[in-house]
Order: C-alpha cells, then structure tokens, then sequence
C-alpha cells in the first residue's frame, strides 16, 4: 500500500482563508467617488465592496481612478461597483474559488457571517489560460481565398518585424459561424509599415489615418482590411475621441468595448490560427451574452450603448446585468459636450442598417439611451407604439419603391410624442441642420394634424384629397402615417402609392402643339388634366385632347377674361364633365384603391 493510501502524508486543501487578502473594505453606501478614493488611500485596500440586495458588489480603485479622471467625483461610488461578486465562507475549497475565477468573476469574496474577511483575485497568470487553436476550423470554414490571405498577413507581418492578429468582428462572426464583412488587423508593432506592405503585396488602395496609427485597404483581396498598431486609449473627457499609444496586443484587448470584440487570431506563422481570449469573450459568446470590460466603458465612449444594441439584436445576444447598469449610469449622466452630434447621427444610422432596426430602436428607448440626445428624453408607450409600427411603414415604403429616408422617418417615430422644445434639441443635438432640419420640424409640427384631418374630412373627390396631401413633405405624411390610423393611413398610403404618381397623359409640347401659348399656363393646364385624370374623367389621351380643345374653345369665347381668377372659372366650367361625385367608380375602379369611397374601405 502506498504512503498516500495509508494517509501518511497530510492531503493540503488550504481552503478560502488561506488564498484570501485582506485588503478589501466595506464601502459605506452613499459615498462618492472622491470619498471611496480617501477611503481606499486612508486604508492602503486594494478593493472596496458594497452590500446589494443580499449579494456583494465590488468597487475597483482604477475605475473610481477613472471616474475621478472623467469628472464623475461626485458620483455613487456605488454607480461603478460590479454586482454579484460570489462570496464564500472561510472554509471554502480551492477548487469552489478557482471555478468562481474562471467563470470571470472579478474577485471572490470571503465573509464571516455577515463580515467581510477578506477578497481572493485571480492573478495575472492564473487568467492567462493556454491559447486555443482553431487552424482546423479555420481551413474547414473559411474560403480558400480568405484563408490565404490570413496566412499571406502573417507572413507580410514576419517580413516587416511585426506580429499580426485578426481581432474584433472578424474573431466573432467566425467563431459565430457567420461571414464578417471586413477583417481588422491589430499588430504589435509598427501597424502602418506592415499595412503599406500589404497594399504593395495586394494591390490595395491605402488610406492611412496618422494620428491613430491605423490604416484601411481596399480591392485586391476578398474584404476590406483596416490595419491597426495594437494601442491603448485614454479618454480626457466623457464622449471625446480617445488619446491612443502604442501597447501590447493585451492591452489592446482590455481596451475595447465588449469582452465577444476583444478575442485575436494569431496570423504569424509561429502559432497561426491560435485563438487569444484572456477576456473570456469566447464563454460569453457560447452564454450568447454582452459583457463590457469595465464599468466606466459606455461613459467613456457612449456611441458603445448603440453597438451594443445592435449586437444584441443582430446576434440575439442579451446585455449582462453589469453592462446594463454600466448603461444605465452612461444614459444617466446624459450631456456629452465632448461627443459630436455627427458622430451621435452616425450611430444611429448604422443602428438603422441592421435588419431588426425598429427591434434595436425599441431596445435603445427602453434602455433609456436616447437620454443622452437630451436630459429629459422619455420613451413612453406612444413612442414605442410608433417605433413599433415604425417597420410596417418602412417596409410598405420599400415595397412600393417610394424614396424613404430611414433616419427622418424613425426620428419621427421617436420625438413625436415630446414637447416641441425637446423633440427639437434632440434634432439640433444630432447636429441636424438646414432643410432636414427644418423639414423633420415641420413634420413634428404638422403630422399629428394632418392625420386627424385625414380621419376625419368628409368624402371628396380623388383630386382634392391629393392636393391636400401633395401640400405636404414626404417626412409629414410619414410623420402623420405615424400619428394616425385605419382611415388616415389608408389616404396616405393611396396618395403615395398612386395619387402621387398620377400625371396627366398629355405633355407640355402637346398643349403647345395645340395651340397654348408658352408660360406658367402651361403648367396649370397639366396640373388640370392630372386632376381630371384623378377623378377618373379621361382615362386616355384622346379623352385628354378633346378635354383641352374645349378649354381652349371656351377660352375663346371669354377673351376679355384675363388668366387670374375670372378665367379660372372659364377653365374649370362644370360642363367640362367635371365629376361632383366619386368618378372613379364610373369608370369602373379608374384610379385604384384611393379611388373607391372611404366607407368602403
Ligand atoms: N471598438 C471599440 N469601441 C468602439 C468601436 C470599436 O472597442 N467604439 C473595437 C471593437 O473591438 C470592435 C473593433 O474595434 O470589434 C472594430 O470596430 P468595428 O469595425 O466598428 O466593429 P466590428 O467588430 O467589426 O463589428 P461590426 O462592424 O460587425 O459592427
């Protein structure tokens, strides 16, 4: 029998209490940042918890340092404590803490009943576990041509001195089984000479952006390729564009939005298909979850809040409860002087390329994000109903070809509901200026009219219902499409489909050719000829001559009338068979759907 069998040796199980530090304080709740940092330097501890709801929350001195850094000292130093930090007792085996560690926990605490005894934290080493390789799914997956330009990188990488690694969307997507539009490159090392290299290899255009050390080349391989020197940021200010620095690629890793964008590739060939995830984004791909890396990230950099949504709905990911409240805090803090209007538009819109984009618009209002166009922004139940109803209108437009702008349409949907002062400030926070300013203005003016008008007018023939409607910007009748219902959308929807695109069937060099001297007469003849063509009076061209002729011939008749008012009687007699009720039917439909009386609709 063995030494160990017979119990000779002592089995060491050193349990909690012996792996523990006891340089964690309880943070009073109610402190501010400033006062967590005295704390933290009065009592030389390394981490601060707070008590939430039963569990323990954990306040890390680098983002109070943060805080303090972004103008946030008066703060909750509670606003930037990670929640649900496990806690064990003192008797706890190694292996109950090491699984803590590794499913990403910050630190595990230690309590003593209801104290706190001390915090074990996973070293530096203990995280860095042993690099994965995906060379085998990689050459199974990827295309031929994608896959040799990822060794061809590499390659380009070792001849320049440099190290290369596919990071961010492109990592994702692969491990997601989906095809990434482009491929960043991060490179530890000079990312510009390795990026130079490869466009001369691939007979790429280049374009290169200095200050941040990065690089874009397009044409000769299969994707655009954006090339970066693997860099850490510092943000001065909440929402300013990060002053970057050359770094590893793990700080480079620890710098990015969400643990899922913060994976590498290795490209070199020492090692080529390795997969670095010290960020355990790989875990919370497979959990299909969002994790941000620190509690400041959507202060530091708001736009995030809009990528984070359109990850969680192209993806079908869920936000984890940090990031939420990490959200929560950035929306909260609401005024980013730092951060431009332009920059604010464009997230936006990318948010409105995605294909579920009313599903991420409904997701940003819960989530409060749209706050940050202005303090009292709500989302309330109105908002939501428009945005909901927001694709049906959208995809109606497309079917019908009508030229739609997504961006006007769905800010309608999102600021109909606010006082004009608010809904304006947001328009102006977006930096929108001039006409589009000033056409989605009139539109938050005039839409919610305009469908109680369309709701509620009486029967009119086709031509004046258009005229009401042709009064109107695009923005408006989508705006009142919104606002409205059942009888004012129906109008809309004809007026845009066919009312809108109805022209008379003769054209001006006709009405010459007939004799109509040159001038606005012209055009008021062929507006005439739409209407009566509206109303289902010509159907054909014919019928559009001989409607002329008599005008013409009555015009005559009544020369001492001049063109203004008096002669507008002569033109529009009723005996040019002008309908008085709904022609359309006459001419068994004529015009369509908009055509038929509302009641039957
Ligand atoms: N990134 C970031 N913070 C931002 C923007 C980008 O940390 N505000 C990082 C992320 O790691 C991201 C990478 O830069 O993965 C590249 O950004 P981008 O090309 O915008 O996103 P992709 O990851 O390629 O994702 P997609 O284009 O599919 O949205």
């Amino acid at each position: 029998m063995s030494a160990l069998r017979r119990g000779k040796y002592p089995q060491v199980e050193p349990g909690a209490i012996s792996l523990m530090h006891r340089a964690v304080a309880m943070c009073p709740s109610g402190l501010t940042v400033r006062e967590a940092l005295a704390l933290v330097r009065r009592r030389h501890v390394r981490l601060l918890a707070v008590r939430d709801r039963g569990m323990f929350g954990l306040i890390l001195p680098r983002d109070l340092i943060r805080a303090q850094a972004l103008g946030l000292e008066t703060r909750r130093a509670g606003d930037v404590a990670w929640r649900g930090i496990p806690a064990v007792t003192p008797g706890a085996t190694e292996v109950t803490v090491r699984r803590h560690l590794l499913e990403g926990a910050r630190a595990v605490l230690v309590r003593e009943g209801r104290k706190l005894a001390g915090a074990i934290e996973p070293s530096a080493a203990a995280l860095s576990r042993p690099a994965l390789s995906l060379l085998p799914r990689l050459e199974r997956q990827l295309p031929r041509e994608m896959l040799g330009l990822l060794h061809q990188i590499g390659l380009a990488a070792e001849s320049v001195g440099v190290r290369a690694y596919a990071v961010g969307g492109f990592v994702r997507d692969f491990l997601l089984g989906r095809e990434a539009a482009e491929l960043d490159i991060a490179v530890e090392g000079d990312g510009l000479a390795l990026a130079r290299r490869l466009a001369s290899e691939l007979g790429s255009r280049l374009v290169v952006h200095a200050t941040f050390q990065t690089a874009s080349l397009e044409g000769g391989g299969p994707v655009r390729i954006d090339v970066a020197t693997a860099r850490e940021e510092r943000y001065r200010e909440p929402g300013a564009l990060p002053e970057v620095r050359p770094a590893s690629l793990s700080q480079d890793l620890l710098r990015r939005d969400f643990s899922i964008n913060a994976m590498a590739l290795v490209l070199s060939p020492a090692g080529f298909g390795d997969l670095l995830d010290p960020l355990r984004g790989s875990a919370d791909l497979a959990r299909r979850r969002i994790r941000i890396l620190h509690q400041l990230s959507f202060v530091e950099d708001p736009t995030r809040i809009f990528r984070a949504v359109r990850y969680q709905t192209r993806l079908g990911l869920t936000l984890d409860h940090n990031t939420r409240r990490a959200l929560r805090l950035a929306a909260d803090i609401g005024d980013y002087p730092a951060l431009s209007g332009q920059r604010l538009t464009a997230e936006l819109e990318l948010v409105l390329t995605e294909s579920a984009a009313t599903q991420a618009l409904l997701s940003l209002g819960r989530l409060g994000a749209f706050r940050i166009l202005d303090q009292s922004y709500r989302f309330s139940p109105s908002a939501a109903k428009r945005v909901g109803d927001l694709g049906s209108l959208l995809r109606w437009l497309r079917e019908h070809s009508i030229p739609l702008d997504v961006l006007a349409l769905s800010l309608l949907a999102l600021l109909a509901h606010l006082s004009r002062e608010v809904a304006e400030r947001c328009l102006k926070r977006l930096a929108l200026a001039g006409e589009p300013l000033s056409r989605l203005t009139a539109a938050l003016r005039e839409a919610a009219v305009l469908a109680r008008k369309l709701a509620t007018q009486p029967q009119a023939p086709p031509s004046s219902r258009a005229s009401l409607l042709r009064a109107h910007s695009l923005e408006t009748l989508g705006g009142a499409w919104l606002a409205g219902a059942g009888r004012a959308r129906r109008e809309i929807e004809w007026f845009l489909a066919e009312g809108r695109a109805t022209r008379p069937l003769l054209g001006g060099d006709d009405l010459l050719a007939l004799g109509v001297a040159p001038g606005p007469r012209i055009g008021q003849l062929l507006d005439r000829l739409r209407d009566r063509r509206l109303d289902g009076v010509t159907a054909t061209r014919d019928q559009e001559l001989t409607l002329v002729r008599k005008w013409l011939l009555r015009a005559q008749a009544s020369p001492a009338q001049p063109m203004g008012k008096a002669s507008e009687g002569a033109w529009a007699a009723p005996s040019d068979n002008r309908p008085t009720a709904l022609p359309a039917q006459r001419l068994g439909g004529g015009v369509g759907r908009g055509a038929k009386p509302p009641s039957e609709k």
